[in-house]
């Protein structure tokens, strides 16, 4: 059941506004949340209505599970056992562009469809000041998917939650513009206790390796299907070329690095990965919205340009 809203509220990151947020999450409604990574479309993860609110609000298969964010490793560690390696990690990027895989303790009180029934949660402890002051005050687990209809670009400013979300769910809080600009990286374990990559993302495998002492590999395991895993994913309603070092014919082309002069958009004009992460999905909304097919300059293949280049196949990948 999706709620009808005539008007989605737009909520100042001020105590008030923060408030405000806790009070409608408390009541089992749904409100739009500013991370460092991406919004989340945020619902108490106890509530089984609200979590059902989130998938129809997004139109989410149901089998694809959501992110659980916790205002502490305390809180963290009751819902989900973290083993060595999920704790290593957690100390050293939480809170952070970091989600964790684990399984889920007993009397974890979660609503089941949360996780999809399955035996593990993924759960996230963010930075973004006003995500912290909302969980803190709300003082429960917060279960957000990024807040865009499910398939669609992802979100980045509270104007492109209301693009996409305007009318279906009760409040955006608006926390400015999400500065890492990808989604979280999602860890998970395998059967030797190494960490795995389930989702590249905001924190890069070299960043991991510092405190590992190896460099996490993408999982060979393909059981698990969710849409950021899906081929066709953060899909503009328009055609993605990608690799492209010149526009074609009617092309709005989206260059990187110094050599794309006239270029319609940058991502990074000297070639910053971090910045373009930070520029991709509001570039991508803008590009999308000339009508026109979109080209992409090439981005290298290591630290934060994985996940950029993770996000430009699936919105390239056949639909
Ligand atoms: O940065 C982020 O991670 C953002 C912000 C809002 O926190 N959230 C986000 O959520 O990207 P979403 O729903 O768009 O992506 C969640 C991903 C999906 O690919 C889902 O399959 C995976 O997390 N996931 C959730 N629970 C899982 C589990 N138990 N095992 C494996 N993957 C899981
Ligand atoms: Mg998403």
């Amino acid at each position: 059941m999706t709620a009808q809203h005539d008007q989605t509220q737009i909520l100042d990151q001020t105590p008030a506004g923060i408030s405000r947020a806790s009070t409608i999450l408390r009541r089992g409604g749904l409100v739009a949340i500013p991370t460092e990574t991406v919004y989340g479309l945020g619902g108490d993860a106890r509530n089984p209505a609200a979590v059902k609110a989130i998938f129809a609000a997004k139109g989410r298969p149901v089998h694809n599970p959501l992110i659980v964010h916790v205002a502490d490793l305390d809180t963290a560690t009751e819902l989900a056992r973290l083993d060595d390696t999920a704790r290593t990690l957690a100390q050293h990027f939480w809170p952070g562009a970091l989600t964790l895989v684990a399984p889920l303790r007993d009397g974890h009180g979660l609503a089941p469809a949360v996780t999809a029934g399955l035996d593990t949660v993924a759960l996230r402890l963010p930075a973004h000041p006003a995500a912290r002051a909302l969980l803190a005050e709300f003082g429960g687990p917060v279960a957000a998917p990024s807040a865009n209809p499910s398939g669609q670009i992802s979100p980045t400013t509270a104007a492109h939650v209301m693009a996409g979300l305007s009318g279906r769910i009760a409040a955006v809080l608006d926390g400015g513009a999400c500065p890492v600009g990808v989604e979280s990286t999602i860890i998970g374990t395998d059967d030797t206790g190494r960490a795995v990559v389930l989702r590249a993302g905001g924190i890069s495998p070299e960043m991991m390796a510092a405190v590992l002492g190896y460099l996490p590999v993408p999982t060979k395991s393909a059981t698990i299907t969710a849409p950021g895993q899906m081929a066709s994913h953060y899909a503009p309603r328009a055609s993605v070329r990608l690799n492209a070092r010149t526009r074609d014919g009617q092309e709005v082309w989206i260059g990187f690095g110094p050599d794309c002069a006239g270029a319609d958009f940058t991502l990074s004009e000297n070639g910053d990965l971090a910045e373009a992460a930070a520029q991709l999905f509001a570039i991508l909304h803008k590009a999308d919205a000339t009508g026109r097919p979109i080209a992409v300059a090439p981005v290298p293949e290591y630290g934060l340009g994985l996940a950029i280049n993770d996000r430009l196949r699936r919105a390239a990948a056949p639909r």
